[in-house]
């Protein structure tokens, strides 16, 4: 467990919680080490847009959801309360976290440096640190507060990666749909991947 990559998924309370199950599925099929972080409001909205019930475990869900956890792959699930869980501390090392969907109210958290939960603190731990940080903020349509927030942390290092589904590869379910994020998503934690369809000029995988 000690040599696997490290990837730290937060889920807040905006819409779009199906993107944070897509990641953590996807990273789980691999040989990675997935900690997940789940935000008070994340949990409201996660029981209310899917199948997950607070009853069953996360890990239980995560094969309803069809996850096919890699041998190799280890899951840790924690609460915004536990803050002094590994990831609120710059001296644990790992490579990457991702806030999908990431509410208005943690982005704006995070644009001030107000760490108060484990989710706020691991954020501004990433950017202390240098470490990827990839926002998925959700929200529509945004305010001049939420767009100078965003701004604030672009300018710190973060990556601001609205989820913007692309349709030009012809998504046929919501978890197609999806995945055309999450694979960008994956694409800057630098893992891995044939989720999406790629856009090319290559004869023998054109798309066009
Ligand atoms: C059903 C539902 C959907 C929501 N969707 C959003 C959203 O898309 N974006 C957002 O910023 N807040 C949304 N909220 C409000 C957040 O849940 C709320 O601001 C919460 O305090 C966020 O806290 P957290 O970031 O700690 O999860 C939604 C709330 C509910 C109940």
């Amino acid at each position: 467990m000690a040599n696997l990559k490290k990837y730290i998924v937060a889920i807040c309370g905006a819409s779009g919680s199906i993107y944070g199950i897509r990641l953590i599925k996807a990273l789980l099929e691999r040989p990675y080490h997935v900690m997940v972080i789940i935000s008070d409001g994340g949990l409201k909205v996660l029981e209310h847009e899917t199948n997950f019930n607070g009853q069953s475990s996360f890990r239980e869900f995560l094969l309803l959801e069809g996850t096919k956890f890699h041998e190799s792959a280890n899951l840790e699930v924690f609460i915004q309360h536990e803050i002094y869980a590994a990831p609120a501390s710059g001296s644990f090392i790992h490579h990457g976290m991702a806030i999908a969907p990431c509410s208005m109210k943690t982005l704006g958290s995070i644009a001030s440096g107000f760490a108060d939960n484990l989710i706020t603190r691991s954020a501004d731990v990433c950017l202390k640190e240098r470490r990827p940080l990839i926002l998925l903020p959700r929200e529509t349509p945004l305010n001049l507060i939420h767009l100078q927030n965003m701004t604030r942390l672009c300018q710190a290092g973060a990556t601001i990666m609205p989820p913007c589904p692309a349709f030009y590869t012809s998504p046929s379910t919501v978890e197609e749909v999806c995945d055309t994020v999450v694979g960008r998503v994956l694409d800057h934690l630098g893992v891995e991947h044939n989720i999406i369809k790629r856009w090319c000029h290559d004869e023998d995988n054109a798309m066009f």
